[in-house]
């Protein structure tokens, strides 16, 4: 989301309330004990069509307007949810059409959540009108300052295989391809005879034998998801928006999968919230030993994808308690402090507004263990002590409200190639090692950055502040955006490549030329051959002047691609001397059949250059590639700090905050190498520090100390 319609002016806190899960008895004394608390908003009604449209067409309001009353009298803000992830058992049971089904055509029957489809006529008639009546009956209530709409899109399933699907899909395609040969030959169903000779041929994907899937159909099935889900969002959005008042903000919660989030944004959404479990990392069921993924500290990864779609984004649920179905992701309790440290976790990477899941642990369904601040004896705990603790140092923090999170480099992503990675072996495997290494090792280094999706509008002034950009492997190249990249490496930008780069077309048909493909004049480079490393030999290594470099998963085996001369008169000179200036080996693979041959090139275009690297990232070349380029631990200056603490510098009017995360069960040392002022003590600091476990310091950098 580039423009963000709405913005909190100072830091919020909220939590999910669900009035029908309690006594009404309990309500009032429950809004005061928020208020006490510091909450000031509670998220409601995103499962409770019931209570609105009990019986078909039979609309009763009294339930929320009871509630919603008692908000206004206890001051209590409200965001009101949309109830169309929980259709009714009346609903379903008559329309069996509206549900969703595995791929083998089986419904998924009502009991669970989000059973639904997107493209059943009836479902969105009837949920466009139990839209429609709650925003007209509510939009106008003065305890009400925001919308959610559906809850978690895609999440639970992200694939659909009704028969409302199938036929959506078909018009999707038409209205795509005109023609039935246009799909054909996009899809290439010459191979293993799939012609399809009628638009009724084509379903969504059913089961196959071996998962033998045409990849090219599964490209458009994504698309057509993601197509299907904004549709589905803005149907809401567009009916709330005629009755909200001015100034309520419309969002949507979660971040999932086979959806463009930043067009679902961009074109439904004022403000864009996410939902944060950190605990995920700690399940009964992982290896305890198991810490190389930096366990809740992972959670930055997501955090900072959902600033790529809004840099000030809210969180609509901060996990506050264990986490657990009766039936599964069970999670151990917070420790003293983990619930401060997560939430803040969150602001450090954009969220001006908290909201934790949820006020009590609920006495029943699936979630009895998807504990909230309060447990079922609704007695006062720590956990609640822990919140007022955060809600005290968080307003300690109104002055970093809308600030910008500085990043040292930036991460490019598109979504052909997310998707891509859903059917493709191969990108799958270097696709997510490199983004998961990337990340580990930028969180290690404390060299912060920004993931930036490319989109059919981008231009090159959207990428011009980051001096380095990381596309790790753009599997999928398109002109437009191989012309994007040459504009900003002309400009002065350094663009950072991995293996398997340019080598399908947007259909996700491999190219006919030398790779990378529509990249090659940008790179430099012309793969030979590639493999992935075989299992059987020893890990490849590339030598760089001197240093080993892993070259791990898949290696694009290269020479310089000098132009204006053969391929072959390039190998004689190279790699000493590629003849032509602009073009650079900088390290040659050292072991394996392909010894001596390129590992990473270097060209340098206009005012800028590109790298082309010929495997996935792993930490350890990617570090190199940090130093090499010169974003490695940007904040060093000021701080030296351990590589198992996060630090976060945020900048607002010229001021700069630096947030140090401890993420540890034990306490960890710092130094501050200039004077700082700690926010949250209120004194001026320097030198060496203790950050105790699981703590938190925010520092204002004193700037004429
Ligand atoms: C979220 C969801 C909530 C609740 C929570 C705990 O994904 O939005 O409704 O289910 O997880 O499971």
């Amino acid at each position: 989301m580039r423009k963000q319609n709405f913005q909190w002016t100072e830091m919020t806190m909220g939590v999910c309330y669900y009035p029908e899960h309690w006594d009404r008895s309990l309500w009032r004394d429950d809004l005061r004990r928020m208020k006490e608390t510091g909450i000031s908003v509670v998220r409601i009604a995103e499962f409770a069509w019931n209570k609105v449209e009990p019986e078909e067409e039979k609309f009763t309001y009294t339930f929320f307007d009871e509630f919603l009353d008692i908000c206004l009298e206890e001051n209590m803000r409200v965001i009101f949810g949309t109830p169309t992830a929980t259709p009714p058992a009346w609903l379903t049971e008559k329309y069996p059409e509206v549900l969703n089904g595995r791929e083998d055509g089986t419904l998924y029957r009502h009991g669970a959540r989000r059973h639904y489809n997107y493209n059943s006529g009836k479902y969105q008639e009837l949920s466009a009108r139990i839209v429609e009546k709650l925003a007209s009956h509510y939009g106008k209530h003065p305890a009400i300052v925001g919308w959610q709409v559906d809850n978690e899109l895609n999440c639970e399933t992200y694939e659909y295989h009704s028969e409302a699907d199938s036929e959506a899909f078909r018009v999707f395609l038409k209205d795509k391809y005109g023609t039935l040969g246009a799909l054909n030959e996009a899809w290439g169903t010459v191979f293993w005879n799939q012609t399809y000779t009628a638009w009724e041929q084509i379903y969504v994907p059913r089961p196959v034998l071996n998962d033998g899937y045409n990849p090219h159909m599964y490209l458009d099935y994504n698309r057509f998801i993601s197509e299907s889900t904004i549709r589905f969002c803005r149907m809401q959005t567009e009916i709330i928006r005629k009755y909200k008042k001015p100034g309520d903000f419309i969002t949507t919660n979660g971040m999932f999968w086979n959806i463009d989030n930043h067009k679902m944004a961009e074109e439904c959404l004022d403000v864009y919230t996410y939902d944060s479990y950190p605990s995920f990392a700690f399940g009964l069921d992982r290896d305890p030993k198991n810490t190389k993924d930096l366990n809740d500290r992972h959670s930055s990864k997501n955090l900072t994808e959902v600033r790529s779609i809004c840099p000030h984004f809210g969180i609509m649920e901060q996990q506050s308690g264990a986490n657990g179905w009766v039936t599964r992701m069970s999670g151990p309790a917070p420790r003293p402090g983990q619930v401060r440290l997560w939430a803040m976790q969150s602001v450090a990477h954009g969220a001006d507004y908290i909201s934790f899941f949820r006020w009590r642990t609920c006495t029943f369904g699936t979630e009895i263990y998807w504990h909230g601040i309060l447990d079922y004896d609704n007695r006062d705990n720590r956990k609640l002590a822990e919140v007022k603790e955060f809600y005290r140092d968080f307003k300690k923090l109104d002055e970093l409200c809308g600030s910008e999170y500085v990043a040292a480099f930036g991460i490019l992503k598109d979504f052909d190639n997310v998707w891509d990675t859903n059917i493709d072996e191969i990108h799958r495997r270097v696709a997510e090692a490199s983004e998961e290494e990337i990340f580990e090792i930028a969180q290690l280094t404390h060299t912060p950055y920004n993931v930036i999706y490319l989109h059919e509008d981008t231009i090159p002034e959207n990428l011009a502040s980051y001096p380095v950009l990381f596309y790790p492997h753009p599997v999928i190249m398109t002109e437009k955006r191989a012309e994007l990249l040459k504009e900003y490496v002309a400009q002065g930008g350094t663009l950072v490549l991995g293996c398997r780069s340019g080598y399908k077309q947007e259909n996700g048909k491999c190219v006919m030329m030398p790779q990378p493909g529509l990249l090659r004049e940008l790179t430099g480079s012309d793969v030979k051959e590639f493999s992935f490393v075989h299992g059987m030999e020893e890990p490849v290594w590339a030598d760089w002047d001197g240093k080993r470099m892993e070259m791990p998963i898949f290696n694009d085996v290269m020479e310089p691609a000098v132009s204006g001369r053969s391929d072959e008169s390039a190998k004689e000179t190279y790699p000493k001397d590629c003849a032509d200036d602009k073009i650079k080996v900088l390290a040659a693979y050292g072991n394996s059949y392909y010894t001596g041959k390129a590992a990473l090139i270097e060209k340098k275009t206009g005012k800028g250059r590109t790298l082309h690297l010929g495997s996935a990232f792993s930490r350890q070349n990617a570090e190199l590639l940090f130093e090499y380029l010169g974003v490695k631990d940007p904040l060093r200056h000021l701080i030296e700090a351990p590589e198992d603490v996060e630090l976060v510098m945020r900048r607002k009017d010229g001021r700069e905050y630096l947030f140090v995360l401890n993420y540890q069960f034990e306490s960890r040392k710092i130094v501050l190498k200039k004077a700082m002022r700690s926010v949250f003590k209120e004194i001026e600091v320097c030198g060496e520090l203790e950050i105790p476990a699981f703590g938190v310091e925010v520092f204002e950098v004193l700037m004429n100390k």
